[in-house]
């Protein structure tokens, strides 16, 4: 079984939470913040994983505020692909596969990722 989620942002948006005092650090896990502050914290990219977290949470049909986002981190593998790394998600079903894609412009981010699910039910 797949099953997807998607989201699209304003960059605007997040360039008004982020001056907010810790809102990077509520949001982001330390791998994330760590790789995000050593490329200064690209407005598109922050925008960018923030959509994968919601868009991660829509693929596995939870909500904003049921999840720590911080523990969806969103990382750069060097070609400059996105993954995940999940942490402390301990009702999530080891056995699903996540891909993430992600896309900006100035004004937008967007993220898409498709879940794949382990074959358990195979004879269903
Ligand atoms: C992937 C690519 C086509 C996107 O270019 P683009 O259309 O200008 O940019 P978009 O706004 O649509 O997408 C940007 C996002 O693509 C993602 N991305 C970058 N490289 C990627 C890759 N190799 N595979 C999948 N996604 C990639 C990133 O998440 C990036 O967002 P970020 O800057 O916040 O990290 C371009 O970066 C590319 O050709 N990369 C290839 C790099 C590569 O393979 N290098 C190998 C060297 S090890």
């Amino acid at each position: 079984m797949i099953s997807v989620g998607t989201d699209l942002i304003e960059i605007k948006r997040i360039e008004k939470s982020i001056k907010r005092a810790g809102f990077l650090k509520r949001i982001l896990g330390n791998a994330e913040y760590l790789e995000l502050k050593n490329r200064n914290f690209p407005i598109q990219s922050v925008a960018a994983n923030f959509c994968a977290k919601e868009a991660f949470l829509k693929s596995v049909g939870k909500g904003l505020g049921e999840v720590d986002l911080r523990s969806i981190e969103v990382l750069r593998e060097k070609s400059g692909k996105p993954y995940f790394k999940l942490t402390n998600i301990n009702w999530l079903d080891k056995s699903i596969n996540f891909s993430v894609s992600i896309t900006h412009t100035k004004e937008y981010a967007l993220a898409f990722v498709v879940a794949e699910h382990g074959n358990k039910n195979e004879e269903d």
